[in-house]
């Protein structure tokens, strides 16, 4: 399998062979059976969006491995503040850097990138469209708590409407035989888009409105942020901002083995409560970026294969 120079933007774009390559790359670094070196590579970071995860887990994913980061934290702080274009963007920064990660509000922005230039570019979030890399540290998240990615049961609990780490992680899981549970309000529901998708793959799902209809049901609870930057009107976000908790009281039935993922920020999906549990896996879940986001360097750089 060959990953040099591809690029990383939807997981649409992955066969079920090729993530569990990835899967297994990153296994290998965190367990150290492979020792990579990106001395005297550069990424470039391009984040138009904020992040903390994100950004930091790949900077840190690269200098861990020896190589260098060079990239700027917001629209504002780049020439696109002045009106470049994205394309003008990666055209200059092809020339600094060996891989490109961007993060961008416009969806199909990475795609863009992508097109622009034969550096290898990886998708960090576009918009409301797709964030891999995130997908990737999920599936990774779910084999090393559950031992298996095939046949689960996993509840996608929060704004399915806008949360691209759900539209990403169902694609993933359609290849894994998961049976599906969607919980949100009426005005949150996962776009019909996705169940047609779904569908199209013979997968289980069903829609809920109230997460305890499930919660004793599932091998996976995935909560999400209601995304209010991307709601046209502050007064819907309102309406809906405090749909979901879920609250240690709700787990008193639930499966031994259950692990509640997030892909953060949370702003109040997950009590604090939750944390103490051996149900709560979030903080751990992010700790996977950086042996996932490693694995997705060295492939794209050609220094793993
Ligand atoms: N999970 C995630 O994308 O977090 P950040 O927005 O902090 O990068």
């Amino acid at each position: 399998m060959n990953f040099k120079n591809k690029d990383i933007i939807s997981i649409k774009d992955f066969s079920k062979e090729e993530i569990i390559h990835i899967l297994e790359t990153a296994k290998k670094i965190e367990s150290r059976k492979a020792k990579p070196s990106l001395r005297g590579k550069i990424m470039g970071s391009l984040f138009f969006e904020p992040s903390t995860r994100t950004k930091l887990s790949f900077e840190s994913a690269m200098k861990r491995l020896g190589g260098r980061v060079i990239g700027f934290d917001s629209a504002e702080a780049s020439s696109a503040k002045k009106g470049e274009t994205i394309h003008d963007t990666i055209k200059m920064v092809e020339i600094y850097a060996d891989v490109i990660v961007i993060r961008h509000p416009l969806e199909g922005s990475a795609r863009v990138a992508a097109e622009a230039t034969e550096k290898p570019v990886i998708n960090a979030g576009d918009g409301a469209n797709q964030h891999p890399t995130q997908t990737l540290l999920d599936l990774y998240s779910i084999k090393k708590t559950q031992g298996r990615l095939t046949g689960l049961n996993v509840a996608l609990v929060g704004d399915l409407k806008y949360g691209r780490t759900v539209h990403s992680l169902l694609m993933a899981l359609s290849h894994f035989n998961c049976r599906i549970f969607f919980v949100s309000t009426e005005s949150l529901r996962i776009p019909k888009t996705y169940l047609d998708f779904l569908a199209s793959k013979n997968i289980s799902y069903s829609e809920h409105e109230n997460p305890e209809e499930i919660i004793d049901k599932v091998d996976v609870l995935y909560a999400t942020r209601i995304q209010r930057e991307r709601f046209p009107d502050e007064a819907e976000y309102e309406k809906v901002k405090n749909a979901y908790v879920i609250k240690s009281s709700m787990l008193s039935n639930v499966r031994k083995n259950l692990k509640i993922m997030h892909p953060l920020p949370r702003v109040n999906e997950i009590d604090m409560s939750v944390d103490k549990t051996p149900y709560a896996y979030y903080f751990k879940q992010a700790a996977m970026g950086i042996p996932v986001r490693q694995a997705l360097l060295c492939l794209t750089l050609g220094v793993l294969k």
